[in-house]
């Protein structure tokens, strides 16, 4: 007996096309549509940051202002929200101090913050919102079966069902799911937070938490939701062992049996090279010769001559897990040319652009957010490259494929289960000589095999890599945690 229609809250700090970062924004914004279309009910809660634009997503205010108590004392604040696209997806927005005139994050610049490290600025604005989403959900009296948390940021919602709404009828039917996107950020402060949560100290995840000194979000998520996953199946094995469990690994085997792992979905309607409106030229497998008036395109962004010298593009966060402490003078010696735009860490954007100013006929980097740029790169470039430390599931490869440009990887996470040698061409071990080596196969098939580059190119560009698949076994996963509960 499975609910035909399951109301899924999806609670997350991101979702694109309102508030985007990362990732994480992507896949909050683009999974909802498709479950819909799969018939369940969903909704979106994400804090009301000042950086959204209100004059593209219009909102609206939703009754009167709230009122919660935390620990620092009470919390006033308000429930607004906008309808997305023409799925008219309910978002759900919360509009409190905490976020007026912010960005989403604000421990530093975007995706700056690195390697495990602790995020104090953001700690207390994302513990309120998980308390005031719930107390907002009450109050619109929409009872969700699953609420969908996604992060660190969101992990605090299983403990607080489980301490703060104990005795609360309206959410005793409902379920948790918790979706890890990236270890990399947990969410990590001293005990003295519980305080202000009121979570309950006694309760057995933030005991065994307690253990290693500091309350960590990420852990909580992990040993408080009913069930766990990540967003690829290899990453979901990854992380039970040391060298990738960022610490955590121990915790992550408690849950083994409730794990798993679920590969992303790109939005394919976004990205198709036959109508995307920001490339210099659309086409499609048949057309793909014109890919190349793309490829001049992108010369002349560059301030490149034309030629016919390969271009391998990069578009990412600038930031420890991407292995771009690879890319030194050693590549440039190789037979091709490097586009790359993304922006993060301050010391890996100075060491690349330092590589820009000793290379311009051979190196271009742009910092910032540019999504033409984006896009000219995947449709312009030759290659794709992602030497990434680890990869939860990476979506621009998948994007590259389907502009028909043929990813050079580290075989990792989402990157292992993705890019094969029909598709692209994959190195193991993190050291720049593989990667030079998966790079010089590459170069040398684009020149002395087009048969074969093209063979690589349709494989790409005919794979299927929207949210259909993903979003059957999501909903498949929420019917598992509805039916427990109606055993
Ligand atoms: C994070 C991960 C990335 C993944 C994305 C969406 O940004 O680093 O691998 O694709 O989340 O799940």
């Amino acid at each position: 007996m499975v609910k035909k229609q399951p109301k899924i809250l999806m609670a997350a700090a991101e979702a694109a096309p309102l508030a985007k970062v990362g990732g994480l924004g992507d896949v909050v914004g683009a999974l909802p549509k498709e479950l819909k279309r799969l018939g369940a009910e969903i909704k979106i809660i994400i804090p009301f940051y000042g950086s959204i634009d209100q004059k593209k997503f219009p909102v609206a205010q939703i009754g009167k202002p709230l009122t919660i108590v935390t620990g620092g004392g009470k919390e006033t604040f308000s429930v607004w929200h906008h309808y997305l696209g023409p799925e008219k997806i309910e978002i759900i927005l919360l509009r409190h101090r905490f976020f007026d005139g912010q960005e989403v994050y604000r421990g530093g610049r975007v995706g700056s913050h690195d390697r495990y490290t602790r995020t104090p600025a953001d700690i207390k604005r994302f513990a309120f919102f998980s308390a005031a989403a719930l107390a907002a959900i009450k109050t619109l009296g929409w009872q969700p079966d699953v609420i969908h948390c996604h992060d660190w940021h969101t992990a605090l919602i299983p403990d607080l069902l489980k301490t703060v709404y104990k005795n609360e009828r309206f959410f005793s039917k409902t379920r948790t799911l918790y979706t890890i996107h990236n270890l990399a950020n947990q969410g990590m402060v001293g005990p003295e937070i519980i305080g202000f949560t009121k979570i309950d100290p006694t309760l057995p995840s933030i005991r065994a938490d307690l253990k290693n000194g500091d309350l960590n979000f990420m852990v909580q998520g992990i040993l408080g939701a009913d069930l766990v996953n990540t967003v690829s199946p290899t990453y979901s094995k990854e992380i039970l062992h040391h060298y990738q469990g960022a610490g955590i690994e121990k915790i992550l085997r408690k849950r083994k049996k409730s794990l798993s792992g679920i590969l992303n979905g790109i939005d394919t309607e976004l990205f198709n090279p036959a109508t995307d409106p920001l490339i210099a030229q659309n086409y499609t497998f048949k057309t793909i010769k014109n890919k190349t008036i793309n490829k001049s395109a992108l010369e002349k962004a560059a301030f490149w001559q034309k030629n016919k010298t390969p271009i391998v593009g990069l578009v990412s966060r600038l930031v420890w897990q991407k292995g771009l402490e690879l890319i030194d003078d050693v590549l440039l010696e190789l037979p091709c040319r490097f586009v790359i735009l993304g922006s993060g860490n301050k010391d890996i954007e100075d060491k690349l652009l330092g590589l820009a100013k000793k290379y311009p006929d051979k190196f271009f980097v742009k910092i910032g957010f540019d999504l033409k740029l984006a896009q000219l790169i995947y449709a312009g470039s030759d290659i794709f490259l992602m030497p990434s430390q680890f990869e939860p599931c990476g979506l621009s490869q998948m994007v590259a494929m389907r502009y028909g440009t043929i990813p050079v990887v580290r075989k990792t996470g989402g990157l292992a289960d993705t890019v094969n040698k029909l598709n692209g061409f994959a190195y193991l071990e993190q050291k720049q000589k593989n990667l030079i080596k998966a790079l010089k196969s590459a170069l040398d098939t684009y020149s002395t095999k087009p048969d074969k580059w093209l063979k690589l190119q349709k494989k790409g560009m005919d794979t299927d890599f929207s949210w259909g698949e993903a979003a059957k076994k999501y909903l498949r996963i929420y019917n598992k945690l509805i039916l427990a509960n109606i055993k």
